[in-house]
């Protein structure tokens, strides 16, 4: 069973928005407290997945804490508008200071305390990227005073950069950390123009000895930045990003040999069988067949989607957060499988 939410009293308790901050035209910062006050445990740069009602539907989504554990008082998200998009609109269009909103407890590998970390930390942000940067920044500032800080940040304009206001106060408050504001429109002399293309990172980052690098925006920012730092010669084991895409297993099996062909696929404990197609991740199946399943971040992080294939084969190209017990038990997750041959899953 998914954890939910427990606070250091032990007990499950929903999540009570308590302030709302308008962060730019189409994203807000949500602040929250545990309904009973009760601090919450979680390691800066962990996402905290909600589950919300959109019009009678329970969707789960993953957000990334943009406050700090040294601080347990508050949890903060900040929420970007995603055209179309069900959750990401419904929060920016409703949810104010006293609703309550179901969470599972905070998750997530792209942290300071499970990743190998230096004294020289570079956190690159682009856009919403920003949110679990802002979390493992103000933690380290708060815990370790010693480590030096650079924190480089891209957006398109001035009025496109989150926690504008927060990023200032820190670098004038602490000697440790540097900001760099990359952005397509400058707004002040010291922003930088244009995009973080090679030569920039170059000249932002001269020595990159003993450095460690947590990445988050885009795919395309982050694989450009991946590019830069291999082409270096970094140290890619200090190297660490995070997606807030959904990287579908399916996508990926749509080229691979087998696609086209499907399977039966059944959930004995809830006396249910269907269809699994080999471009379709077993997420995506079992949700078609009604299943309940939470797929939170659909791209392998969150661990939400755990299941067991109790006969079959897949292909898997996650399996973050599962114990080698677990796997060699025959537990997956759904939405980074596809099936090889007819499935026998157990939720
Ligand atoms: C680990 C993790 C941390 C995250 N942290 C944050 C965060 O701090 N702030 C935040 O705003 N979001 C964050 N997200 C993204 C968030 O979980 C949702 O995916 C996002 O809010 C869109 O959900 P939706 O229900 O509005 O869109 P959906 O209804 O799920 O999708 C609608 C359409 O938009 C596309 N889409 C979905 N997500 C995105 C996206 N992120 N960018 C562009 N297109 C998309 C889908 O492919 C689909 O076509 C995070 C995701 C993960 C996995
Ligand atoms: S939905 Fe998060 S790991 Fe599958």
């Amino acid at each position: 069973m998914t954890p939910q939410i427990q606070t250091a009293s032990g007990a499950t308790a929903p999540l009570v928005c308590r302030d709302r901050v308008e962060e730019t035209a189409d994203a807000a910062t949500f602040v929250f407290t545990a309904a009973d006050a009760a601090p919450i445990a979680y390691k800066a740069g962990q996402f905290i997945v909600f589950c919300v009602d959109v019009d009678g539907q329970k969707l789960h989504r993953a957000y990334s804490l943009s406050s700090t554990p040294s601080r347990p008082e508050n949890l903060t998200i900040t929420v970007k508008r995603v055209p179309g998009g069900q959750v990401s609109n419904h929060l920016l269009d409703h949810l104010r200071p006293g609703h309550a909103l179901a969470a599972l407890a905070p998750a997530g590998d792209f942290n300071v305390v499970d990743r190998p970390s230096t004294g020289h930390v570079v956190l690159l942000s682009a856009g919403c990227g920003i949110t679990p940067c802002l979390s493992i920044a103000r933690w380290l500032l708060d815990t370790s005073p010693a480590t030096s800080i650079d924190f480089i940040h891209s957006a398109r304009s001035g009025d496109d950069v989150i926690a504008a206001a927060e990023l200032d106060r820190l670098h004038a408050a602490h000697a440790n950390f540097r900001l760099t504001r990359v952005l397509e429109q400058p707004a002040r002399a010291s922003d930088r123009a244009g995009l973080l293309a090679r030569p920039l990172f170059d000249q932002l980052l001269p020595d990159l000895h003993g450095r460690t690098i947590f990445c988050c925006g885009p795919q395309p920012y982050m694989d450009a930045v991946r590019a830069f730092a291999d082409e270096r010669g970094f140290d890619m084991g200090y190297f660490h990003c995070e997606s807030f895409a959904a990287t579908s297993a399916a996508r990926a099996a749509q080229t691979s040999a087998g696609a086209g062909q499907s399977y039966t696929l059944s959930a004995p404990t809830f006396a249910k069988s269907g269809e699994i197609a080999s471009t379709q991740s077993l997420l995506e199946a079992l949700e078609s067949a009604g299943l309940p399943i939470i797929g939170a971040c659909r791209s392998g992080v969150c661990g939400s989607c755990k299941c067991r294939v109790v006969s079959g084969e897949v292909t898997t190209t996650s399996s973050a957060t599962l114990s080698g017990e677990e796997i060699d038990s025959g537990y997956v997750l759904a939405c980074s499988s596809t099936a090889r041959s007819d499935l026998v899953v157990d939720l």
